[in-house]
């Protein structure tokens, strides 16, 4: 199958939800814990750490500089000459981070932090790039429910499912209880998204063991456990569901994947990443593992496309279900593939129009 696929089974809004009294069987405790890991979307956001030591460091020194550009009047004019030629790799008008609401603290500078003019246009290329990356959002839990739903008819039971920038963990924890996967790994880069993430794993463990121990019959390893996807399989799904989920806090492209049967990237504001990403997958993944992206398609010999699911039918955004085919193998990347050219003087009128009001 290689088409855009219409599914009309899929749902287009969150049903209504109670809060889970009692746990009279199972069923209660998925809904309970489904719930629990709701609403990451909102969550506060913290500025980055300002340290000598900041994994960060770099990033944070780019942003001071763009940041000091922005905030007077006689250097705004050099911060848009300097933006310009970066234009196919900003995200939103001007970067998210060096605004009020960023995530750059407002402490000053460390000494040595470079002015703009000593930074070079690569590394403010390279600075987008992960600006861009680091924009936080979660599909909702109507959309999730469908995306798995579509993924489930191409996946052999159990399996290891990846998710690459897996911020607060919802996904993570979604295909642990939505499937019968045998590990559901997450790898995120921002420390406090990790943490975040490990505490709300920490509360769904908790809940689940209260669940369990208030049933009214205890539920037995190899008991028969219909979940709420309609996947079969056994008691052992929810009895041993903190073994079955893991948080790494790295880089992706640090971390092997050589295991995942199914990698989940929500990659709407990964666009300059695809290249370098797809090369990562067809060198790491085996032959008929799952891949599946948002917004932007991989466009590498070593994926099939499966089904096109165009915005507004899974998700509000286009989700691509991929298929490893072939030998292992290496492709260079190209950058101009995933890359869109915007008009820059549409573009540095916006901006000069924000800032008039
Ligand atoms: C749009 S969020 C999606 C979070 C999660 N996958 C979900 O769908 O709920 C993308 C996440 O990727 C993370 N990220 C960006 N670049 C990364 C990298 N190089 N390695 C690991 N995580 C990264 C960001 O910090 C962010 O939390």
């Amino acid at each position: 199958m290689n088409s855009t696929t219409l599914h009309p089974r899929f749902r287009t809004e969150n049903r209504a939800t109670e809060p889970v009294q009692r746990f009279g069987r199972p069923a209660d405790i998925f809904e309970a814990l489904f719930q629990s890991i709701q609403g990451g979307e909102s969550h506060a956001r913290p500025t980055l750490e300002l340290t000598p030591d900041s994994p960060f460091l770099s990033f944070l020194e780019i942003g001071y500089a763009l940041r000091a550009c922005l905030e007077r009047p006689d250097r705004q004019d050099y911060l848009l000459q300097r933006l310009r030629p970066h234009l196919s790799v900003m995200i939103g008008t001007l970067p998210a981070s060096i605004l009020p609401l960023g995530m750059l603290p407002k402490l000053a500078a460390l000494p040595g932090f470079r002015e703009l003019e000593d930074i070079s246009d690569d590394e403010v290329h390279a600075w987008l790039i992960q600006e861009g990356g680091l924009i936080y959002g979660e599909m909702q839990r109507f959309e999730l429910e469908n995306y798995f739903d579509a993924v489930k008819p191409f996946l052999p039971p159990g399996g290891v499912m990846v998710d690459l920038g897996s911020g607060l963990g919802k996904v993570v924890m979604t295909a642990a209880l939505t499937l019968p996967f045998t590990r559901c790994v997450g790898i995120e880069l921002m420390t406090y998204r990790h943490r975040l993430a490990q505490e709300r794993l920490v509360s769904l463990l908790t809940l689940n063991r209260l669940g369990l121990e208030s049933l009214p019959q205890p539920l037995l390893a190899d008991a028969p456990l219909l979940l709420p996807s309609g996947a079969q399989t056994t008691g052992r799904h929810l009895l041993e569901l903190g073994s079955r989920i893991a948080f790494i806090e790295s880089d992706m492209f640090k971390v092997d994947v050589r295991g995942a049967s199914l990698v989940f990237l929500y990659s709407t504001c990964f666009g300059p990443l695809m290249d370098a990403i797809s090369n990562k997958l067809a060198r790491e993944l085996p032959e008929g593992a799952l891949v599946t992206t948002t917004t932007y398609p991989i466009q590498h010999p070593a994926f099939r496309l499966l089904e096109t699911h165009g915005p507004g039918t899974l998700s509000w955004t286009s989700v691509m279900i991929y298929q490893r085919i072939g030998p292992q193998m290496t492709v260079p990347a190209s950058e101009e593939r995933y890359l869109h050219q915007p008009d820059a003087d549409a573009w540095e009128a916006r901006v000069r129009e924000e800032w008039a009001t």
